[in-house]
């Protein structure tokens, strides 16, 4: 796909079928990760693949009493969970680079996964505590987000266009909203 393409066909998906992603395909989606640009190039993120599953069902019912709105996980054939070490960022003006370092990485991963066709969805919705515990990471490992991985079934289920319409996925602010020229303030 043209890149431009890539980028404005993404979309979240939330109804997986179970085929599985190619090992060539993951590894692609992981060295995209790889190459991300980072704070000082410090690469904090760490990536979880969760690639069995029964892995994947125990896991979707370990993401605390708020991940249950994303249960839908279950039935994708790859989850990767996208942690980052903080020591192995910085903070400039008070903002926390560990959280922009990994999202930019996951991002990469999730553009290029597209690419071949295989669809993602960023997650929030879960409880880092239980999720941490679940996958035994060592106290200092923050979880960013995760996200499912796996080829788009033909039909959407009604949750999730349910989310869609709940999260108004389809629209975007004109660029006139977010784009100020030489001052805040001067549009065009
Ligand atoms: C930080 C962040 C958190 C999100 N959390 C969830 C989530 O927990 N569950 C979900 O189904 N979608 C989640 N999404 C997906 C958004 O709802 C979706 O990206 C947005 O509606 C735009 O739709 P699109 O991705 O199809 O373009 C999240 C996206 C981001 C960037």
């Amino acid at each position: 796909m043209e890149f431009l393409d890539v980028i404005k066909s993404r979309k979240s998906v939330r109804n997986y079928s179970s085929e599985p992603v190619p090992e060539e395909i993951l590894n692609e989606i992981l060295e995209a990760g790889r190459n991300a640009p980072s704070y000082q190039n410090r690469q904090c993120w760490r990536f979880v693949v969760i690639n069995e599953p029964d892995r994947i069902k125990e896991f979707a019912n370990n993401t605390g009493l708020v991940g249950k709105i994303n249960y839908f996980i279950k039935d994708a054939p790859l989850i990767i969970v996208a942690c980052a070490d903080p020591l192995h960022s910085g903070t400039m003006n008070k903002q926390n680079y560990y959280l922009v370092d990994t999202a930019i990485a996951f991002q990469q991963m999730m553009l290029t996964a597209w690419n071949y066709g295989v669809g993602s969805c960023w997650m929030a919705g879960f409880n880092e505590k239980v999720v941490k515990k679940h996958l035994n990471l060592p106290s200092r490992i923050r979880v960013v987000a995760f996200s499912p991985f796996g080829y788009p079934k033909d039909r959407e289920t009604t949750y999730g266009k349910f989310l869609k319409v709940f999260s108004g996925s389809k629209a975007r602010s004109p660029l006139e909203k977010l784009v100020h020229y030489n001052k805040w303030g001067k549009k065009g």
